[in-house]
């Protein structure tokens, strides 16, 4: 049998966790976890993201602020931005969603956020201590964090023995991802577009994690039977089943062929990405306490 992983089930418990700290905290420290959200242009999906973030952090109890600002702001307005949002003792957390629109950099920007207030772990800081083997001194990127939380369930804590199959090398989730993987002593191959023999790859996984962008491009006989898959693509293709101009979204696993080889496996929508939004809620509460001493 088939375990199918719910995602808002796990999400709605690390949600719970949260609310619990952030209420804790307010009460012995008088400290509020505050986040702030910035987007940049229109992107409806990158909306909608960071609509569900500044939701969350509401719900959580936190102070919550979203800065959308205009397609055409510049590089200086928003490093002015993230400078002020540095200084803001009422901010613990500062997210700068991404893509940024093409004429702007995001590096400076994300390495501008003080590492203590980067609940996207992205700041080299962050990214340092993971790859170096320091889980509880940084923050680690939400996604990865997230699909952790499934393997961790699934297998434990030591993976030791155990072969992971990360496919792509992003800093947002793939080097992360494997890093993570890696620190509870999983055997870590990092696939990428240049990997030969990918399906072969694959097929050695007992952990095999997707997160390349291309819909289901993970095949069914490429999932060793028994394998964890975790899932990470968000993809909106079309469903001319579903009458027309209509679209769904499918992950980077052809997830009814996998499910049929997997012992345990995350669908989309509804797998890794609740735990997204979850994790960066973790992240903020956690700065927040570290702040509060
Ligand atoms: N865009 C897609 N996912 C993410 C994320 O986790 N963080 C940020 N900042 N942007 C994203």
């Amino acid at each position: 049998m088939t375990t199918i992983i719910d995602g808002k089930q796990v999400a709605a418990s690390v949600i719970d966790t949260v609310k619990s700290a952030a209420a804790a905290l307010e009460k012995d420290a008088g400290v509020k976890p505050g986040l702030a959200v910035l987007i940049v242009g229109d992107d409806p999906a990158s909306h909608a993201y960071v609509s569900s973030k500044s939701r969350m952090a509401k719900e959580c109890g936190f102070t919550s602020i979203q800065h959308t600002l205009p397609e055409e702001t510049t590089q200086e307005e928003l490093a002015r931005l993230v400078e002020t949002l540095n200084a803001d003792e009422t901010i613990h957390g500062i997210l700068v969603q991404l893509p940024l629109p093409k004429h702007l950099k995001s590096e400076p920007i994300i390495q501008s956020i003080r590492p203590e207030k980067d609940v996207d772990g992205l700041h080299v800081v962050n990214a340092g201590k993971l790859a170096t083997g320091d889980l509880d001194g940084g923050l680690v990127s939400c996604t990865p964090a997230g699909a952790m939380v499934f393997v961790r369930r699934t297998h434990g804590d030591d993976l030791s023995g155990l072969n992971a199959v990360v496919i792509g090398r992003s800093n947002l989730f793939g080097k992360p991802m494997s890093a993570l993987l890696l620190a509870a002593n999983a055997t870590v191959t990092t696939a990428h577009s240049r990997t030969k023999d990918l399906a072969g790859v694959c097929r050695n996984a007992d952990i095999l994690v997707a997160a390349v962008g291309r819909p289901e491009m993970v095949k069914g006989d490429w999932v060793k039977p028994g394998a964890t898959v975790i899932d990470v693509g968000i993809n909106r293709i079309a469903a001319p089943e579903k009458g027309e101009g209509k679209s769904r979204l499918v992950g980077d696993v052809a997830f009814d062929d996998a499910a049929k080889v997997a012992g345990v496996i995350t669908p989309v929508p509804g797998g890794v990405g609740p735990m997204t939004i979850a994790m960066l809620m973790a992240n903020t509460v956690i700065a927040a306490y570290r702040k509060a001493g």
